[in-house]
């Protein structure tokens, strides 16, 4: 029992195995990003009406803010299959091939981190995006031949951190690029209280407000939040959320008043201590702090920016004056408490 939990939990991150449930199906049950749900559900309508397959989608954005759910959501409200691939777990060509072979007319590819695809296993992709085709190279040398194969109209959604990682010949080869911007507040408030009542969970508003004012813009975060502060609101309470109990699980999670976790404060601490307040480069920092370089730069540094509490700059990263101001209040309020 206990040796199966430890299998589950290495092989499905924690979050993406409950969230499953938490996702949302269609497009009316996505929250937020209104301007990108308006303009996809035009593109989705028109191809469903012309009976054609949807233009390449491409996403953008910070982790956890539903690049996923939308790619699942296209296919549920085109009704058609989707076969979904992480980047670097394409090595070969062979291997893109045998998935685009694979697909069925009007069927979704979603490609996760498509900026992480080797550069041979984009090139295939190429022809295939533009006129669903396939070209494999048979034999060697002076025999080699090229074989043209022809596949079934399909869609190919990608999923990426950020633009600029992406060749341009990749990139200009979706019709449509949607941005995902944090979620405000208010819509994290809707999300929490639709997973809530999702997992059975009774919660007051004011508890929905809080959590979602520290969960950072992400609705990942906030789901993940919620189902810690039912842990404490179930073993230390009797079970419905009040604004109390979800501020006792946040100082539990030791996430702040802007939402920042343990292990931002110490990328801001480690700026002003141990590097004077910058510039100080990404990998130096990465290694200061025992994290890969990518992670900062894909899942801290995105919010911290969007904050203003750091800056970056030719020369590396510099902590501003808010994000001084940030660590200090911190330090205070832990020489207050200790
Ligand atoms: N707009 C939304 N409305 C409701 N729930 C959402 C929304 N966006 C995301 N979620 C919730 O957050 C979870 C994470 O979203 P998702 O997996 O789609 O993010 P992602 O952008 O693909 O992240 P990553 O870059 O890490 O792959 C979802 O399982 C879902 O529960
Ligand atoms: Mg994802």
């Amino acid at each position: 029992m206990n040796e199966e939990r430890v299998t589950t939990a290495v092989l499905v991150p924690e979050d993406e195995d409950f969230d499953g449930s938490l996702r949302p199906r269609s497009l009316d049950e996505f929250v937020g990003q209104e301007r990108i749900k308006e303009q996809l559900g035009i593109a989705l309508e028109a191809a469903k009406g012309r009976g054609e397959a949807l233009d390449h989608v491409l996403l953008v954005g910070p982790p956890g803010l539903g690049k996923t759910s939308l790619a699942y959501i296209v296919r549920e409200e085109l009704g058609v299959g989707i076969r979904s691939v992480a980047g670097p777990a394409l090595e070969r060509k062979g291997d893109m091939a045998a998935i685009l072979t694979s697909l069925e007319e009007r069927d979704v590819l979603f490609v996760d981190e498509i900026h992480r695809l080797n550069r041979a296993v984009e090139e295939i992709l190429y022809p295939a995006l533009e006129d669903y085709r396939l070209d494999i190279i048979v034999g060697q040398g002076p025999a080699a031949r090229t074989l043209t194969l022809d596949l079934p109209p399909f869609t190919l959604v990608g999923a990426t951190t950020r633009t600029g990682l992406l060749t341009t010949p990749l990139r200009d080869r979706f019709g449509m690029t949607y941005r995902l911007d944090y979620y405000g507040a208010e819509d994290l408030a809707r999300i929490v209280r639709r997973s809530a009542r999702i997992l059975g969970v009774e919660i007051e508003d004011e508890a929905a407000e809080e959590i979602s004012r520290r969960a950072r813009g992400t609705p990942r975060v906030a789901n993940r939040i919620l189902r810690r502060v039912r842990d404490v609101a179930q073993v230390r309470h009797d079970g419905a959320v009040t604004l109390a109990i979800a501020q006792e699980a946040l100082g539990l999670l030791e996430v702040d008043g802007e939402g920042l976790e343990r292990i931002d404060r110490e990328l801001l601490r480690s700026i002003v201590h141990k590097f004077d307040g910058g510039p100080v480069g990404l990998s130096t920092l990465a290694v200061s702090l025992g994290e890969e370089p990518d992670t900062i730069e894909d899942v801290y540094e995105p919010y911290l920016l969007q904050l203003g509490l750091i800056q970056r700059t030719p020369r590396g990263r510099v902590i501003t004056k808010l994000g001084r101001a940030h660590v200090g209040a911190v330090a205070t309020a832990e020489s207050s408490l200790f």
